[in-house]
This record gives C-alpha cells, structure tokens and sequence, in this order.
C-alpha cells in the first residue's frame, strides 16, 4: 500500500518555459492528491534520497532532451533506479496531424529512447509544446507541413496532460480530493 503523501520530485529542463509550465501543471496536480511536491529546474534538482518517485520533463531540441536532462538522467542512474519515474518530452511530434503525422508522431527519436530505456520509467508521455510562427524560416515551414504539422503557437493539451498526472496519482493510490487544477494558457 503507497503512503497518502508520497514525497514526489517534479524536474524539468526548458529552453523557452513551455516544459516549466507543463512542471508546474503536473506539480500543482498531484500537490492537489497531496502529494509532498517539490518543482525544480533539473540543474538544481534537491537530492534524491528524500523522495518517492520523481517526474521528469524536457523540451526536445534536434530529437533530443536537452542535453542538462540527458547528463542528469546520466548522473543519477543510481537514484533513479531506486524510485519511481515518469518522463516526459516537449516537442511538436505530439502535434502533427493527419496520416503522415501519425506515423511520424507515434516515433521516439532514438536519443529519446536511450534516455527513457536507461530510466526504465512507469510511464514516457510526449506532450506537444509551442511552436511561434514568427521563429520558422520558410524551409522549416513547408517541412513541417509535410511532415503532418501545419498548427503554430501554444499546442499544448492541457487534457491530455490532466490525464496523465490522474493517471500517476493513481498508481500512486493518492487520494481523491475533487480540487480542479488551472491550466496556465
Ligand atoms: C532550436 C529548437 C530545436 C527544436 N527541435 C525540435 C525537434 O527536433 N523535435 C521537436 O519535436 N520539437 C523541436 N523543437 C520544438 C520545441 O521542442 C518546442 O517548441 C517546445 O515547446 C520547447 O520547450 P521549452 O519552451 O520548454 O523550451 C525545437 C525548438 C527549438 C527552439
């Protein structure tokens, strides 16, 4: 039987805050379960020892984690492989539509899958980020577009990612509380 008041790690690496509104979205839910949360960006993460299970995100840039999140999973394989984990990505896969879109969408860059194999999570979600169109060079347009993408801006589900901190809380026999968790955007 898990304790009600699982001490849980929420840390996360961004580049432009998508990742650190999606931590602290995550943190909030399962604070409102309540859990013990403790946010932090990963390069000042607090010691491990003192939690239950630990969250993890990172943006994805050029099919990759950011590289703060590839050497901290690195580091601490050690304390990871005695806790629970949950890792989550940022990225715009998430967000391609139509036929080509889903196959792509459903591929974990194989960087990813190194990083994810290595922690052996409960659970690996990629979420979709934002995406300014002001930032995109024409080339890098029509290729998105291609590849299934034609959305700009904030595309992140904030369903979706609801559903997935239920889903933690859950295996983590939290308790209900009814609290409803606002989204940031
Ligand atoms: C330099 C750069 C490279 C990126 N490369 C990828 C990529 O390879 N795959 C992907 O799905 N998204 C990629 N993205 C999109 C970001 O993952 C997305 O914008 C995300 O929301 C960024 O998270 P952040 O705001 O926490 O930094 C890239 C974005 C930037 C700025």
């Amino acid at each position: 039987m898990e304790s009600n008041n699982s001490r849980i790690a929420v840390l996360y690496a961004t580049a432009q805050g998508s990742t650190r509104d999606i931590a602290e979205y995550i943190a909030a839910g399962l604070t409102a379960r309540t859990a013990q949360v403790e946010l932090a960006d990963i390069e000042h993460a607090p010691e491990l020892t003192r939690f239950d299970a630990v969250v993890l995100g990172s943006a994805v840039h050029d099919m990759d984690l950011l590289p703060e999140a590839t050497s901290y999973v690195r580091n601490h394989r050690e304390a990871l492989a005695n806790l629970r984990v949950w890792l989550f990505s940022v990225g715009l896969g998430p967000a391609l539509r139509g036929p080509v879109g889903r196959i792509i969408s459903r591929i974990v860059p194989p960087k990813i899958a190194a990083v994810r194999d290595s922690v052996a999570p409960r659970d690996y979600r990629a979420f979709a980020g934002c995406y300014p169109r002001e930032n995109v060079s024409l080339k890098a347009r029509v290729l998105y577009r291609l590849m299934g993408g034609g959305r700009y801006g904030d595309l992140r589900d904030w369903a979706a990612i609801g559903a997935w901190v239920t889903a933690i809380a859950d295996t983590l026999q939290l308790p209900h509380t009814g609290d409803v968790i606002i989204h940031p955007s």
